[in-house]
């Protein structure tokens, strides 16, 4: 036999081309494109199918260390292995540092977290909390080196955020390394101003975590962040921008010139802040930050999807329980919204949503969902083109779709270690069918087929030229 694995007759779809066409796999790589190749150890019949690069989730949170009385559910095997059955072949996880912290021990940490447990292949990106001269001298560039090349930084939550002086000094390393800073945009002091007035006045439900995060809060911390980096003439993305006014902002840099990238997620295309007006505490299963906002964000987000503003669709999967006793977004009827660790799981629902509201709806072509999912990502962030792309060479990741499948998400069909799911009773249609890892299937016929461990660690190039 010539392959060790044949795809044979669907229609392959990359970021800027469709075309039916087989693939051959050797060792784990795609070494064929064709019609008609030749027989393979093991083959795969996917006509009438849809045959995608698997899926690059750049923004998800899992075994991340937490606070005192607080954990992540989904470690790398639970997180994995759900991002396998979602579609999603390579993920991009924080390797935080903590304040005082060395940023390199939170790296090796990270690696023993990971090892042995992940099935689907993984790079780290670095969280910086505390840009000593060491961390920022030694550890950042011997990282960068090491192939871990981009790291977020934080304007809010008080054990995270930097000082803008801080943020300048991050970017210039960033600038000098060629590696890519990802800012978390929201005004510290605005979200601590308005907390406070909402906790005086008793407003302490849920729903009241919009209202202290509202638009201007993180427009203010996006032109802000925008700025800083055109002072020190460096790219950055923005992550998870939530709606109108954030794009505004970074329509207005992109229309200068700058170099500046962004994001967003599943959340901030289907869930609004009046959905977190929910009985008792269940609002708090949608506390995420930036929070929902409204349809005409929306619709924003969908503009700059389909227009290219936004380079990168990522799930920011944040597995907290909504009950658990250890730690969780229950925090007791009478709680205030600010107790709710932030953020929501959506790893394995992440490519669904935007296949079935975004291509079956017709808001975005076949080739920008790839763009959006899966090349973008691996562009940015120096994987292309071993991952990312259907092209001989590459790595043979693929996610078979059946476009026609409708289906209805509920919490009891996936695979996370969270025990609810945002997205509970959404019907979409398209779902992937099978996922092909490096040539071995890991998800198929509703199973999971992969391996703990079997996920590999992947050193990533640098995403931005080096200045000096
Ligand atoms: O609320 C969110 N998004 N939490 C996850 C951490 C982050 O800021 O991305
Ligand atoms: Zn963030
Ligand atoms: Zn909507
Ligand atoms: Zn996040």
């Amino acid at each position: 036999v010539e392959f060790d694995l044949v795809v044979r007759g669907g229609t392959v779809v990359t970021s800027g081309d469709t075309a039916r066409c087989d693939i051959g796999v050797r060792d784990g790589r795609i070494v064929a494109l064709g019609e008609r190749l030749g027989e393979g150890a093991r083959e795969i019949d996917v006509t009438g199918r849809l045959v995608l690069p698997g899926g690059v989730d750049a923004h998800c949170h899992m075994d991340q260390p937490q606070g005192p009385g607080l954990r992540m559910a989904d470690d790398f095997e639970s997180g994995t292995r759900s991002a396998a059955c979602g579609g999603t072949t390579t993920v991009i996880p924080f390797a935080a540092q903590a304040k005082g912290k060395s940023l390199r021990e939170a790296v090796e940490d990270y690696h023993r977290r990971a090892a042995g447990k992940a099935s689907v292949d993984y790079a780290f990106h670095m969280i910086v909390t505390d840009p000593t001269p060491v961390v920022l001298n030694e550890e950042l560039p011997e990282l960068v080196s090491q192939g871990c090349t981009s790291f977020k930084i934080y304007m809010t939550y008080d054990d995270l955020k930097l000082q803008d002086r801080q943020i300048l000094d991050c970017l210039a390393v960033a600038r000098r390394e060629g590696a890519l800073t990802m800012i978390h945009a929201e005004n510290a002091d605005c979200i601590a101003w308005l907390t406070q007035a909402l906790e005086a006045a008793g407003l302490t439900a849920p729903k009241y975590h919009a209202t202290a995060r509202p638009p201007v809060v993180e427009r203010e911390a996006t032109h802000r962040a925008l700025s800083l980096a055109e002072l020190v003439d460096v790219p950055i993305l923005i992550v998870h921008v939530s709606g109108a006014d954030a794009i505004e902002q970074i329509g207005w840099a992109q229309a200068r010139g700058l170099k500046i990238h962004a994001e967003t997620c599943p959340q901030y295309i289907t869930l609004t802040a009046q959905d977190m007006d929910l009985e008792g505490f269940e609002g708090a299963k949608l506390i995420c930050s930036p929070p929902p906002r409204d349809e005409a964000s929306h619709e924003a987000v969908w503009r700059g999807l389909e227009s290219g503003l936004f380079q990168v669709f990522s799930s920011d999967h944040a597995p907290f329980r909504y009950d658990d006793v250890e730690g969780k977004k229950f925090a007791g009827e009478q709680a205030c919204f600010h107790c709710v660790p932030n953020g929501i799981p959506g790893l394995e629902t992440r490519l669904a949503i935007l296949f079935s509201e975004g291509v079956m709806k017709g808001r975005i072509d076949l080739n920008r969902f790839v763009s959006l999912t899966s090349s973008g990502p691996a562009r940015l962030y120096g994987l292309y083109p071993r991952k990312g792309t259907i092209a001989v060479g590459a790595d043979a990741d693929l996610a078979i779709w059946d476009a026609d499948h409708r289906w209805t998400v509920t919490n009891d069909k996936l695979h996370h270690a969270v025990d609810y799911t945002p997205y509970e009773g959404m019907e979409l249609q398209g779902r992937v069918m099978t996922t092909i890892l490096r040539g071995e299937v890991v998800w198929d016929g509703g199973l999971f087929h992969g391996q703990a461990g079997n996920g590999r660690f992947l050193p990533r190039d640098r995403p931005c030229p080096r200045g000096e």
